[in-house]
C-alpha cells in the first residue's frame, strides 16, 4: 500500500481527492514537453503557468533576482494566451498526466469566459490565481468580497473542480478564504507571493525592471505555514499549500499546519529530484511516527481539533 495518495480524476462520481506534491503555477507548466518532464519526475499534479485570454509580453527585464536566499520575480503573467495554449496541451495525454489549468483576468466576466475555454480542455482542475502581486490582478484576493464575485463568477458557469489561489499579503486572508469557501471553491491555494522588492546600493535604484515583486523560496515558509494554520482553523474545504517548500520536513511541517497537498515551485529549479525526495523522506516519517498515511497528519498542529 502506497503511503502517499495521489489526486484521482474528476470523471463524474469519482470524488477528487486533494493530496501529493505537485508542481507549483509558473514554474516549468507552459510547454507540453515540460509538463510531461515534471510529471515523470515524480509530480503528482502538474499546474501550468497562469493563461490568460489574450498572449501577454509582461514585464520588462530583468524579472528574477536573488535576495536572502529568496527569489524575488516580476515574470508580470507572461503567456501565450489560451488559444495557443490549448494547442500546446493538445499533444498531451491529459487522462495519463494529472493538469491543473491556472487562469487570471482582472475582470470577472473574462474570468468566467477563459473559465469555460479552458475547462473544455479537460483538466482536472482549474486555479484561479487571483493574486498575483505584481499584475492588475493583484488587489482581488485582499477583499473577500472581490474574491467572492470572480469564484462565483466561475462556479456558476463551469462543472470542474475549482482552486482559488490567494495571497500572504491580504490582512484578512481568513476572510477571502470564507469568502472562496461561500463561492464554490473546491480547494484554497495558499499562497502566492509576497509582495517584496531589491535595490542596487550602487546605481541607487530598484533592480526589477518593474521594480516591485514577489518573493519565494525558504524566506516565504513560515509565512505560508502561518497563512495555512489560520485557514485550517476556519475553512472546511482543503487547502492546496505552497510557499518555500524544498525538503520532507517542510512538507511534513505543511501538511501539520493543514495542507492536504502541497505545491512546489522555487526549489523546482534546483532540480526536479525534490519531488521523489520529499515524497521518501514524507513516506519514512510517517512510518517512524507510526501514521498509515499524509492525511492523518493534516492540520494535527492546528486550531481545529
Ligand atoms: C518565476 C515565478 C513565476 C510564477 N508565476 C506564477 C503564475 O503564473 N501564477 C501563479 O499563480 N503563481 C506564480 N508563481 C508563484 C508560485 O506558484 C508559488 O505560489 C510561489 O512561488 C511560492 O512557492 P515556492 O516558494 O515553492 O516557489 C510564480 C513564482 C515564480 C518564482
Amino acid at each position: 500500500m502506497s503511503l502517499l495518495p495521489v489526486v484521482v480524476g474528476t470523471e463524474p462520481g469519482i470524488k477528487l481527492e486533494i493530496a501529493g506534491y505537485w508542481l507549483a503555477s509558473g514554474i516549468l507548466g507552459v510547454s507540453a514537453a515540460s509538463i510531461s518532464r515534471v510529471y515523470h519526475s515524480g509530480a503528482d499534479v502538474v499546474v501550468t503557468k497562469s493563461i490568460g485570454r489574450h498572449p501577454r509580453r509582461g514585464h520588462p527585464g530583468p524579472i528574477l533576482a536573488e535576495s536572502h536566499n529568496g527569489l524575488l520575480n516580476a515574470v508580470g503573467l507572461t503567456n501565450p494566451g489560451i488559444e495557443e495554449f490549448s494547442r500546446e496541451l493538445s499533444s498531451i495525454n491529459l487522462s495519463e498526466i494529472p493538469v491543473v489549468i491556472s487562469i487570471f483576468d482582472e475582470k470577472v466576466e473574462g474570468m468566467a469566459e477563459l473559465a469555460i475555454q479552458a475547462c473544455d480542455l479537460n483538466p482536472r482542475a482549474l486555479e484561479l490565481n487571483l493574486s498575483c502581486p505584481h499584475a492588475e490582478i493583484s488587489q482581488i484576493a485582499h477583499s473577500p468580497e472581490l474574491t467572492h464575485e470572480f469564484v462565483k463568477g466561475v462556479t456558476d458557469v463551469v462543472d470542474c473542480p475549482v482552486f482559488v489561489k490567494i495571497t500572504p499579503n491580504a490582512s484578512n486572508i481568513i476572510g477571502v478564504g470564507l469568502a472562496a469557501q461561500r463561492a464554490g471553491a473546491d480547494a484554497v491555494v495558499a499562497v502566492n507571493t509576497l509582495r517584496a522588492m531589491k535595490i542596487d546600493i550602487l546605481q541607487r535604484r530598484p533592480v526589477l525592471g518593474n521594480a516591485v515583486g514577489g518573493l519565494s523560496g525558504a524566506p516565504l515558509f513560515p509565512v505560508a505555514v502561518r497563512c495555512i494554520y489560520d485557514l485550517h482553523s476556519a475553512l472546511d474545504i482543503p487547502i492546496i499549500g505552497v510557499g518555500g517548500v524544498s525538503t520532507w520536513k517542510d512538507a511534513v511541517e505543511m501538511h501539520l499546519a493543514g495542507a492536504s497537498a502541497i505545491q512546489i515551485g522555487t526549489s523546482v529549479m534546483e532540480g526536479l529530484e525534490v519531488f521523489r525526495e520529499i515524497k521518501t523522506g514524507v513516506a519514512e516519517y510517517l512510518a517512524r511516527e507510526e501514521f498509515q498515511s499524509t492525511s492523518e497528519i493534516v492540520g494535527l498542529a492546528g486550531g481545529k481539533r
